[in-house]
């Protein structure tokens, strides 16, 4: 689905990516780990095709997407056609805006039905359900995630990027978030996320890829990394 190949990206001068290759199948998920500054979230980002100076520019390498270079798709485009859909670090709900109108606002690609999706999107984070009325910046760190995962959802996206969703939720609430997760990737979501949790990233993803500073240093299945002896004690606290 996602080929990443030899892919370099700078703020300005400074280059953030140095290279980085791996690739995503249709309907797996595959975590990206690594410490803080290693490029995530830049990848992610670029990925997205997101513009400077936020987000990096692209200096080498391709992304395909089903066999095609996205290098030259516009970001709207990203999302509306290519249906790929990013929360971002930080979440970014509209705070002026109430649940609802957060979730029915992102179901502009969505040319199905947005109130089945909604209810869905309320069946699966019932505490937003409650608070439907509410404004988006009178919600708790953790409600503005399921919101900011919700608007995901009722954008119809086929691969969703996720950036941290595990940020600022308390321990019930993160196993909760990547329960849905898992249920998401089941009715056929391909997910790529990004999570300081490396642990709990790696046990739930099909595959992972080792981020640092800016290169691939390692990759394998899930079960694969959270064995290695290299991998526990440098990104897993050596447990
Ligand atoms: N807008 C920006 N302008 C300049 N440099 C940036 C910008 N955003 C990120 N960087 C730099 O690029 C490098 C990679 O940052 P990135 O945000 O991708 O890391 P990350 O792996 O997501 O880290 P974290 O786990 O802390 O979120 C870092 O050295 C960072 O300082
Ligand atoms: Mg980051």
């Amino acid at each position: 689905m996602l080929q990443v190949n030899n892919l370099k990206a700078a703020y300005g001068k400074i280059e953030a990516l140095h290279g980085v290759s791996f690739s995503v199948n249709q309907g797996e998920i595959v975590t990206l780990i690594g410490s803080n500054g290693a490029g995530k979230s830049t990848t992610l980002k670029a990925l997205m095709r997101l513009q400077p100076p936020e987000s990096p520019t692209v200096t080498g390498g391709n992304i395909f997407f089903h066999g095609s270079s996205m290098l030259k798709t516009e970001p709207h485009n990203v999302v509306g056609k290519l249906r790929m859909t990013l929360v971002p670090e930080g979440r970014q709900v509209f705070g002026n805006l109430s649940v609802v109108e957060n979730l029915t606002l992102a179901a502009w690609t969505n040319k199905g039905d947005a109130k089945k999706d909604l209810d869905y999107v309320f069946g699966l984070f019932p505490r937003l359900a409650d608070r439907m009325k509410q404004r988006g910046d009178t919600l708790s760190g953790g409600e503005q995630q399921m919101l900011a995962v919700g608007r995901a959802i009722m954008s119809k996206c086929t691969l969703l990027l996720l950036d941290e969703p595990s940020m600022g939720l308390s321990p019930l609430l993160m196993y909760e978030m990547f329960r849905t997760l898992k249920e998401l990737n089941k009715q056929g979501l391909t997910i790529i996320l990004v999570e300081q949790n490396a642990r709990m990233a790696l046990r739930l993803a099909h595959r992972g890829y080792v981020l640092d500073t800016g290169e691939i240093v390692a990759q394998g299945t899930g079960e694969d990394l959270l064995e290695s002896p290299d991998i526990k004690t440098a990104y897993l606290g050596g447990h």
